[in-house]
């Protein structure tokens, strides 16, 4: 198979605003938008739904591999469904996010994950934003970027992002939670959290999303004009 090359890959810490940013760069470009945070919560929604016990890899992998998922890319956003049912909120839930650590490293998900994100890449040029995008699903990816933002930055997002939903929750443990969710992703063995040695760093701690996405707009433009000469 040829390497898939026509992606630009987004990785980054939770609430760095990979998807917002990704999705907008996605339709600056003419891009399909692939989040790969919604597969894995798909899957932990699943597993949760059939009553899978979480310390169990073997099961977990099963579930997974029997999932159903679609992922539909709609005007309105990311639709994500398992079957016939519309789970694009319920995978956004505290409880979801909670437990997504425990399928995350198991390395039999991962390979079933990541051969379905290569798939949605071969189809279409992507945006293709997750944790290991450039390091392990497209190391060939035209363009790399890794995208950070302080910790106090990123736990201001996720609080508006919560609240906006209507979800009640107070900064500190939000703040607890994002870290402990950091070290675990960062520290995992399998596809830990990492940028790739050929990813450029864009913290956009005092950005907007506006400046973030035209920054990585153009480092995309540049590293596609690049490499079709
Ligand atoms: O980006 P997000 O918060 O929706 O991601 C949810 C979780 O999925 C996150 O805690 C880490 C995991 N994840 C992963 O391990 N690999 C990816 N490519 C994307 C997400």
């Amino acid at each position: 198979m040829e390497p898939i090359t026509e992606i630009v890959a987004i990785d980054g810490p939770a609430g760095a605003g990979k998807s917002t940013v990704a999705r907008r760069v996605a339709d600056a470009l003419g891009y399909a938008f692939l989040d790969t945070g919604a597969m894995y919560r798909a899957s932990t929604w699943w597993a949760l739904r059939q009553g899978v016990n979480l310390e169990d890899p073997g099961a977990l992998a099963a579930a997974t591999r029997e999932m159903p998922l679609e992922l539909r890319d709609a005007d309105n956003g990311l639709q994500v469904f398992v079957g016939d049912h519309d789970i694009t909120k319920a995978i956004r839930t505290p409880e979801v996010t909670r437990e997504i650590y425990r399928l995350d490293q198991v390395p039999q998900v991962r390979e079933h994950l990541v051969a379905l994100q290569r798939q949605y890449g071969a189809r279409r040029p992507t945006v293709a934003e997750g944790r290991d995008m450039g390091t392990v699903v497209f190391p060939a990816a035209k363009c790399k970027v890794f995208l950070d933002a302080s910790l106090d930055e990123r736990s201001r997002r996720r609080l508006a992002e919560l609240q906006a939903r209507g979800i009640a929750v107070d900064f500190e443990s939000l703040r607890a939670e994002i870290h402990e969710r950091d070290e675990k992703t960062r520290s995992r063995a399998v596809a830990p959290l990492r940028r790739a040695a050929d990813a450029i760093l864009v913290d956009t701690t005092h950005m907007t999303i506006d400046q973030a996405v035209e920054t990585i707009a153009a480092l995309a433009h540049a590293a596609l004009n690049a490499k079709n000469n």
